[in-house]
């Protein structure tokens, strides 16, 4: 396991392309934007009450891809090939209560009987929602595969379920398993189509404030200059990490579990890492608010795309659709994100949010 604060010193590295073997492409050098001051108060998702003035009541908010500069944002669908075998689909943080993103999950259908989608985490707030938008998923795919996001962790005033934390987590995989969802409790299933063999691990490890500020030495410092920017998330409101002391502390708990059943896995089968959050800092590198990153993910599963043999890491959660590279293994965001965010990227609406993970895309 790789100590707090040592996992941050890679780059983003675009791995030789196929057509021009052995020549690296640019290296993608993400760039932070300043600050806009007061732009962190939005309108929460149905359901989610308005919070202290100064936090992010959406949660992702600070980094729409209309306040990042030096990357290039994927738009639409990229889809491609294919010979009617199947397809691995990916997509995450359809925040299916809000209206307009309701279009965009009636457009996530499959290419072909045999596709699998891979759902990365931020379905939406209440169970109702979640559960809703997961059965409509389960009953098009051959199979679907969920990791939690954030916001399926919020107890909501409006949810009907009173569950938090460890029970709320635990209450929802129960929910997916009725549906025939694989969750990160479940045995870690294999894609035998395209691009495969492929173990397919759905992971909940969720984060623990070590993506901070190099001027911020602990957690506490950490909070106290997102909130001095205004950038607090609502996590710390509505995320619930009983019985655990902290997000943190669950966070760990979650990473030794996790890493057992990893280090378990058979290696001659790549694997499909499927995470809410980059397993890695790097992608959080672009956040317009760096203060934000603390809740984007952990130090101590940065060494995991290298230390487990792994074909591609399957993220959200940074509202930043992209693909990168990092030590020759490709990282894909494939969030869909809120209204103005994909509209900024240009995305149509009702346009099928989907990224196809294998076989893999060729990029121009
Ligand atoms: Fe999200
Ligand atoms: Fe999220």
């Amino acid at each position: 396991m790789r100590p707090p604060g040592t996992g941050h010193a890679r780059r983003a590295v675009a791995r030789p392309s196929a057509r021009s073997p052995g020549r690296a492409p640019p290296r993608v050098r993400p760039r932070r934007v300043p600050c806009t001051a007061g732009s962190g108060t939005r309108a929460p998702p149905r359901g989610v009450p308005r919070g202290p003035s100064r936090h992010y009541s959406g949660g992702e908010v600070c980094r729409a891809p209309d306040r990042v500069a030096g990357i290039e944002h994927d738009t639409g669908v990229a889809v491609q090939g294919g010979d009617g075998t199947g397809r691995l689909l990916a997509v995450s943080d359809l925040h299916a209560a809000i209206g307009d993103n309701r279009r965009h999950v009636d457009a996530v259908r499959p290419h072909s009987d045999a596709d699998w989608l891979l759902v990365a985490g931020d379905v939406a707030e209440t169970s109702t929602d979640i559960e809703s938008t997961l059965r409509i998923l389960a009953g098009r795919f051959a199979k679907v595969v969920w990791a939690p996001g954030n916001h399926e962790l919020w107890t909501v005033p409006s949810d009907p379920l009173r569950l938090r934390g460890e029970k709320r987590y635990r209450h929802l995989v129960e929910m997916c398993r009725e549906l025939g969802v694989v969750t990160p409790e479940d045995p870690y299933p294999v894609w035998q189509g395209p691009g495969g063999p492929l173990t397919v691990a759905p992971l909940f490890v969720l984060y623990d404030y070590t993506f901070r500020t190099p001027t911020a030495s602990s957690k506490e410092e950490a909070l106290a200059q997102a909130e001095e920017a205004g950038v607090l998330c609502t996590d710390e409101f509505m995320l619930d990490p009983a019985p655990y002391a902290g997000r943190d502390a669950w966070c760990r708990a979650r990473v030794m579990e996790t890493e057992e059943r990893l280090a378990a896995v058979d290696p001659s089968v790549p694997l499909v890492l499927v995470n809410h959050y980059p397993l890695v800092r790097e992608p959080t590198r672009v956040l317009r608010h760096p203060e934000f990153a603390q809740w984007c993910g952990t130090e101590l599963t940065a060494d995991w795309h290298v230390r487990f043999r792994t074909a591609a890491v399957v993220y959200g959660h940074l509202h930043i659709p992209r693909t990168t590279w990092y030590d020759g293994v490709r990282f894909e965001e494939v969030s869909l994100g809120y209204p103005r965010e994909w509209r900024a990227r240009g995305m149509a609406l009702g346009t099928n949010p989907c990224r196809q993970i294998f076989p893999e895309v060729e990029k121009p």
